[in-house]
């Protein structure tokens, strides 16, 4: 028998998005399990801040500058963190972008922004450090998706569809990377206070209606997302891929059914 340790020690984390919100609080997350983390963003001063943090926390770090839509630098991003460090053992994704306005008034150049970043530069990510980790004989891969890989959300149908997107890419992945021992998930946040939702938590009447919708009347604080992305990065997870663990006080799990207060 074979007991999990949820420790990653020895590993090499690559997080995207990690100068801020939800990757920055994964990338302390591996950091405090034990790995080493490289992370990636296009602004450096903040990946540094990472770095520090991470320092902080008793293990190494580096910050690669990368906008993730662009093919080359996301190669170069990957070519710089194994020349670093050898190898890649867990690759986190989330950068991401959103923007919330009417559908019928959003601009192509919009679509295309958060597409890019949230779809494609996801693939791409996915795509690079793929080959790494074919190479060395296996890896843990975890995109960022959302509530909006399971439900449709007004005012953000471009983000909705990339989320979407997300979630049937790491199931594309998942079911064509297994073959090489690379375990492709994703974790759903429900909504979590970081740069990205800062308007809507500066709206009080949108955090009274969307408190309503959340079972624990609660948001999500950044470090619960931290226990499903190690359980996703390390050996306990060896036999899960293609999956989903949503992270949303109950959000998606259904509805009171009226007859006591939502
Ligand atoms: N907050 C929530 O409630 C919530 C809920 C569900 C899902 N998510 C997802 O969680 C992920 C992280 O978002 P967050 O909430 O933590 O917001 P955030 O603080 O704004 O983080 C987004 C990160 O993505 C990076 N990024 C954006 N475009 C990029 C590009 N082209 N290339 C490289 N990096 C890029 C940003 O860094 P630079 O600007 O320096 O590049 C930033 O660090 C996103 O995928 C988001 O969709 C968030």
């Amino acid at each position: 028998m074979r007991f999990p340790t949820f420790r990653l020690d020895g590993k090499i984390a690559l997080v995207t998005g990690g100068g801020s919100g939800i990757g920055k609080a994964l990338a302390l997350g591996f950091a405090n399990a034990g790995a080493k983390v490289a992370v990636a963003g296009r602004r450096v001063e903040r990946l540094e801040e990472t770095v520090e943090e991470i320092e902080k926390l008793g293990s190494e770090g580096m910050a690669v500058r990368c906008d993730v839509t662009r093919k080359e630098e996301v190669e170069r991003m990957v070519e710089a963190v194994v020349e670093r460090f050898g190898r890649i053992d867990v690759l986190l994704n989330a950068a991401g972008v959103n923007r919330r306005m009417p559908s019928e008034e959003v601009p192509e150049e919009v679509w295309d922004m958060i597409l890019d970043t949230n779809l494609k530069g996801t693939f791409l990510c996915c795509q690079a450090v793929g080959k790494v980790m074919m190479r060395q004989g296996g890896g843990k891969i975890i995109n960022i998706g959302s509530l909006t890989s399971q439900i449709g959300i007004g005012m953000i149908s471009p983000y909705s569809a990339s989320k979407g997107g997300v979630l049937l890419l790491t199931r594309a992945l998942a079911v064509e990377w297994a073959r090489y021992n690379i375990n492709v998930n994703c974790i759903g946040p429900g909504y979590f206070r970081t740069e990205m939702t800062q308007a809507l938590f500066e709206n009080e009447e949108w955090k009274r209606r969307a408190l309503r919708r959340i079972p624990m009347r609660r948001f999500g604080e950044l470090d619960d997302l931290i226990g499903a992305a190690i359980f996703l990065a390390s050996d306990a997870s060896d036999y899960v891929t293609g999956q989903i663990i949503y992270v949303d006080g109950g959000f998606l799990a259904g509805w009171t059914g009226g007859l006591i207060e939502e």
